[in-house]
């Protein structure tokens, strides 16, 4: 992958796209729960790309055997007392479920771990995870909350937790560390969000306790191997649908993971004026898939959008903050502060980059507002940060002149077949400017 693409304005788009990319959340939560388990478990659709990469490379050195062929994954489990501490420092690269996840891991893993990561990673909170772990008997020092962490494998207790954030992280964090400790874990969050990693762990047989935002887990259970087809990755999936809605054309978008935590950007594109259809609903083990039709729509109009919105659609933000950039009206955005630790301060890069493109904006915060109108063309950074590359590069077809963007290599990290997807639906991009 070139580093800078610039991205033409186009017209229409291709009706279907198939094959979209495995799911990025539920493929790491299948090589780390499956390293968990007891037996081999086997995945179809797993995604390829660098951060699921470090994944693998990680529990490789927890000494479990992992093999990916394609988009099929085999990961041999060794129970949940089987792994070792590793000989080198792991390298997270940029990924924060990784790191975050591997936390509630390693801290059960007898001898010493350190956690280590890229320069964006290596910026991002790890406190949230700290505070739990440390009260659950883990021992973990950090650097002013940061990584690198040095983790010494320790015997753990279950506790009684209220999350101070709707984070998926830091709750499968907290249940991977509960299903080693004694005693049972309950953890209760602020809001809902994305449960793969309860729904896997309940594939396995696990048995938790789920009532609304609470959930139990007690701990020592064993966990059983599993067959597996892992969705497509709704968050990839959005922005072919912002890229339909921002030119009014119908769009299918086949086989895409539908799971209630992670579709709060159909409520907003709903809210806009945008309707999409789901159909021919499935189950991929516990998770459920469908396929999306994206209708034309007529007019687009500028919403607000409050934190629990925000919480659903997470990932999604920056590339719907494009669509709101092309509506009618203002578009406002509060109870988003946890975008600013993200990859990026993905609030920053948004609003930097829609006024490079001539967008009337600005940043708060916990949020940002955004006068919708004409994109004109420019020159946008992505700081780095995947999503707001793939964002920047669909603002390119949605505007008057062509958008160059800056940083395109994150993509790998979340969307390997990023630009092969894009020129299949039709997009047209230039390498370098
Ligand atoms: C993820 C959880 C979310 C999301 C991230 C993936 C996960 O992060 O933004 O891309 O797989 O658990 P938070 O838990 O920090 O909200």
């Amino acid at each position: 992958m070139q580093d800078s693409y610039t991205s033409l304005p186009i017209q229409t788009i291709a009706p279907v796209l198939s094959q979209l990319p495995g799911d990025k959340s539920v493929s790491h939560r299948a090589i780390l729960l499956g390293a968990l388990a007891e037996g081999t478990s086997e995945f179809q659709g797993f995604l390829n790309s660098d951060d699921c990469f470090s994944t693998i490379a990680a529990m490789r050195s927890l000494g479990a055997s992992v093999t990916s062929v394609g988009s099929a994954l085999q990961v041999e489990g060794l129970g949940l007392s089987g792994l070792r501490a590793p000989t080198q420092p792991i390298d997270c690269g940029n990924a924060g479920t990784l790191c975050r996840l591997l936390a509630g891991i390693l801290v059960h893993v007898s001898g010493n771990s350190i956690l280590v990561g890229d320069a964006s990673l290596s910026k991002r909170p790890m406190q949230r995870i700290l505070t739990p772990l440390a009260q659950m008997g883990a021992q973990i020092t950090a650097n002013a909350g940061c990584l690198p962490l040095t983790i010494v494998g320790s015997e753990l207790r279950g506790i009684d937790y209220a999350l101070p954030i709707p984070s998926a992280q830091l709750k499968s964090c907290l249940l991977l560390a509960g299903l080693a400790a004694n005693g049972e874990t309950r953890l209760i969050s602020p809001g809902t969000s994305r449960d793969h990693t309860e729904r896997l762990l309940q594939s396995m047989q696990c048995n938790l306790t789920i009532s609304g935002t609470s959930i139990r887990l007690r701990g020592k259970q064993k966990l059983l191997p599993v067959t597996l087809s892992i969705p497509s990755d709704f968050s990839s999936a959005a922005f072919w649908m912002i890229l339909a809605a921002g030119l009014k054309q119908p769009l299918h978008l086949n086989a895409v993971g539908v799971n209630p935590t992670r579709i709060g950007l159909l409520t907003l594109l709903e809210k806009m004026g945008v309707s999409v259809t789901l159909r021919n609903h499935r189950q991929y083990g516990l998770e459920p898939v469908a396929d999306l039709i994206i209708h034309p729509s007529q007019a687009l109009r500028g919403i607000t959008v409050g934190a629990q919105e925000v919480a659903h659609a997470i990932d999604e933000i920056p590339i719907f903050c494009i669509l709101a950039a092309v509506a009618t009206g203002k578009t406002r955005i509060t109870g988003a502060e946890e975008l600013a630790v993200k990859e990026s301060n993905r609030l920053e890069a948004m609003v930097t980059g829609l006024q490079q493109l001539g967008i009337v904006c600005h940043v708060f915060p916990d949020g940002l507002e955004i006068e919708g109108g004409q994109l004109q063309g420019g020159e946008v950074n992505s700081l780095g940060d995947h999503r707001i590359a793939m964002a920047f590069l669909i603002a390119g077809c949605l505007a008057k002149n062509s958008v160059t963007v800056h940083g395109c290599q994150p993509i790998l990290t979340s969307y390997p077949n990023f630009i092969q997807d894009a020129e299949k639906i039709g997009l047209s991009l230039i390498e370098g400017r």
